[in-house]
């Protein structure tokens, strides 16, 4: 078969592992027989500079006509004296919103080969840790209403959700559960927020329709202390934009790395979003140091979510887990073990595409 995949490269050390992951979605087509057409668009600080805006509407149309886009990281100190409206994170918002990803899954996963690399101590994460975070992506205080008062002494941010969204982003989490371990844990703050109170009103009424899913709520703070407390008592998080975006983070250092956590940002039809959590990394950027592998992970996301190609997404996942357990390790996870071997960006990324082409389909 034939995919049309956007690329959006954005800023930092966005290129230099889109560029790896270019190649392993390359090296799977040639084991696998598909082709692969890459349209680079521009999107974050690199499309201000080039066009004053950080979404040109073709960059936005490049992206819907695709069967799936991936994109690298965007924003950096150059562009931080922009307004808030102005900045490459509102292209960012701008995408996620014009193709209607609003949920976004966010896998955090422990190799086993990086156990080492986990900052938990080794009885905490002795039973290993797998959960998804189900992150809603297009609402909450990130799109709600924000402004200044006039003189400038006050600022405001608003949280406002639907039934309806909360509905959709819920029910992708209820599904995902089903697929997993079938436990869901709502994580909010309905001790304080109304918001958050809508929210586990929708969950206690939609679960009936999942009875095989155990549903549980945690408050945020509880869950910030309870991942590294106990992180193997979650299977399936879902949560609000903000919420989703922190607890995220914190799971990603729980697997060793931010550099090794991928991300699928889908809607209910057009082409999904696949991105590596991780920033763009400017002190970094172009020097063969970033991980490639959040952007690696999150190609194989592209072809089982947006592709359909589930043989194709774990020759992907296999190769990875292989190359790390030969040893090879960027810096950002290596511990100076006995075994490992430091690798830059392009070795990394090198060495996934021979694992890919030597383990064949
Ligand atoms: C993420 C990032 C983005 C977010 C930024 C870059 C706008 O932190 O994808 O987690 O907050 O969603
Ligand atoms: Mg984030």
């Amino acid at each position: 078969m034939k995919y049309s995949i956007a690329l959006i490269p954005g800023d930092g050390i966005g290129p230099d592992v889109i560029r790896e992951a270019q190649a392993t979605l390359e090296a799977t087509g040639t084991v696998f027989g598909h082709s692969f057409s890459f349209v680079s668009v521009p999107m974050g600080g690199v499309a201000i500079d080039a066009t004053g805006e950080a979404l040109p509407a073709s960059s936005l149309a490049a992206c819907k006509a695709a069967d799936a886009v991936l994109l690298g990281a965007v924003g950096g100190p150059a562009w931080d004296h922009l307004a808030g409206a102005r900045r490459p994170e509102a292209g960012l918002l701008g995408l996620r919103a014009g193709l209607g990803v609003y949920a976004n899954l966010r896998p955090a996963r422990m190799f086993p080969a990086l156990s080492a690399a986990c900052p938990l101590r080794p009885e905490i994460v002795a039973s290993g840790l797998d959960l998804l975070i189900v992150r809603e992506l297009t609402g909450g205080i990130y799109f709600g209403d924000r402004g200044r008062s006039a003189d400038g002494e006050s600022a405001w941010d608003t949280e406002t959700y639907s039934r309806s969204e909360i509905r959709r982003l819920l029910t992708v989490g209820f599904d995902a559960a089903m697929k997993r371990k079938r436990r869901l844990c709502v994580v909010d703050k309905a001790n304080i927020l109304e918001s958050s109170r809508l929210w586990r009103e929708t969950a206690k009424a939609m679960a009936a329709n999942w009875p095989k899913v155990e549903l549980s709520f945690m408050y945020v703070d509880n869950c910030a202390m309870q991942l590294v407390r106990n992180p193997g008592q979650f299977d399936v998080i879902a949560t609000s934009n903000m919420f989703g975006d922190i607890l995220s983070d914190e799971a990603s250092m729980i697997t060793g790395s931010i550099g090794m956590l991928a991300s699928a940002s889908l809607g209910d039809s057009g082409p999904g979003l696949y991105e590596p959590i991780h920033g763009s990394a400017p002190d970094i950027a172009g020097q063969d140091k970033a991980n490639p592998l959040a952007a690696i992970l999150s190609a194989a996301m592209l072809l089982r979510y947006s592709l359909k190609l589930e043989a194709e997404a774990s020759a992907i996942e296999r190769a990875v887990v292989s190359v790390l357990e030969q040893g090879y390790r960027t810096s950002d996870i290596a511990t100076g073990a006995a075994g490992e071997t430091l690798a830059g960006t392009r070795t990394m990324g090198a060495l996934v595409v021979k694992a890919i082409k030597e383990s064949g389909k």
